[in-house]
């Protein structure tokens, strides 16, 4: 073979090879939560009535002003813009794709609030999987494993996920606490203090839960899914469908 082609043959397979390892080690961008809406459209529906659904509204001036007095904010002051507010109040707030407080309205829309990616992980890489394993599934009624999933971004350490906000204070027993933090601590009020077990059960916080139909198999499953699945509604069917 001539020496040329040989070294385009080698320099095409580094590129790839490289290409390949960014994607490996690539925990995906935020996106949105239409993107999961359009096939888990039964979760969305729930999630939509939940207060982390709603919570840039807490940042306007004179919503919940009792409580903003109470841990030593202005309430008539406008936090929405605020970048000691935005991490904890937003989806991906200064991560890739997440939201920016200098986006269109129309970009903001799906990032604004607590969305999906705040408790799944940024979804860019993994929700192509989903898509993926859901139509091999439908094919051949075969599994995938779960951990090609983790690979690709997904969280399953529901109680990591929910510590990022809900512990994040200085003196927490969470030992990843670092600012911006939280202005709603146990010190400002007992209520406060976030008992993961308890919480991730407050039907008014998480959304409904629906039937899993097995498209994954193997580790990590979630401490929490035997009881939720067991309790599961089934989902509207003919949903599963990227919009
Ligand atoms: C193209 C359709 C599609 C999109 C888009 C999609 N999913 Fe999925 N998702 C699926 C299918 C299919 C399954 C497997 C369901 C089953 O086992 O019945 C799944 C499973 C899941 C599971 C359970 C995985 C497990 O451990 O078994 C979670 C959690 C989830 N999706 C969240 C999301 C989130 C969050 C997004 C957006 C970032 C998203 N999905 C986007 C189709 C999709
Ligand atoms: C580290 C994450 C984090 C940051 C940063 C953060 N918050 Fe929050 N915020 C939370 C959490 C978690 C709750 C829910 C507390 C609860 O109900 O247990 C909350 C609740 C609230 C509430 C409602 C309180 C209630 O009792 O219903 C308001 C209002 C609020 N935040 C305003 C703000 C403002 C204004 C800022 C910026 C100055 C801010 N938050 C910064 C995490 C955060
Ligand atoms: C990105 C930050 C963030 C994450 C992640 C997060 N939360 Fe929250 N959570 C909040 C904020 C902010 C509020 C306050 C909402 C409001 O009052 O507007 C809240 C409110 C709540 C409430 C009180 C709701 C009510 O009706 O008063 C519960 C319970 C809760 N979260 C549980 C959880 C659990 C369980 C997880 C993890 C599975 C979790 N949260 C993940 C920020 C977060
Ligand atoms: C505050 C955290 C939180 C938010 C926000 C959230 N989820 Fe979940 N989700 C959970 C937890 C906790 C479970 C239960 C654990 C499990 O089985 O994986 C779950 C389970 C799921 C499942 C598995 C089947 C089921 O119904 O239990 C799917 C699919 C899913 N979520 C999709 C979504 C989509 C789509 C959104 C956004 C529209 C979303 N979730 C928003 C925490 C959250």
């Amino acid at each position: 073979m001539n020496r040329l082609v040989v070294s385009i043959i080698l320099a095409v397979g580094i590129l790839f090879t490289s290409h390949q390892m960014v994607l490996a080690s690539d925990n995906g961008n935020y996106e949105g939560f239409k993107k999961c809406g359009g096939c888990h459209k039964s979760q969305k529906d729930s999630w939509l009535e939940t207060k982390h659904a709603k919570t840039m509204e807490t940042l306007k001036p004179k919503v919940e002003a009792e409580k903003k007095k109470k841990a030593k904010l202005d309430p008539e002051k406008d936090y929405t813009n605020d970048k000691d507010c935005l991490p904890c109040h937003t989806t991906g707030f200064g991560e890739r794709g997440g939201y920016k407080a200098s986006m269109s309205e129309s970009q903001a829309k799906f990032l604004t609030n607590i969305g999906c990616e705040n408790c799944h992980g940024a979804g860019s890489l993994y929700r192509k999987e989903h898509s993926d394993a859901g139509k091999a599934f439908k094919a051949t009624q075969k599994p995938s494993p779960r951990q090609k999933l983790v690979d690709a971004g997904e969280i399953f350490d529901y109680e990591e996920a929910c510590a990022r906000c809900h512990m994040n204070y200085e003196g927490s027993p969470w030992k990843g606490a670092k600012e911006p933090y939280t202005p709603f601590t146990p010190k400002v009020d007992a209520k406060y203090k976030f008992d993961f077990s308890k919480a991730v059960k407050d039907k008014k916080a998480l959304h409904e839960h629906f039937k899993l139909r097995g498209v994954y198999e193997g580790e990590p499953v979630p401490k929490i899914r035997a009881e939720f699945q067991k309790g599961a509604k089934e989902a509207a069917a003919g949903e599963e469908e990227e919009k």
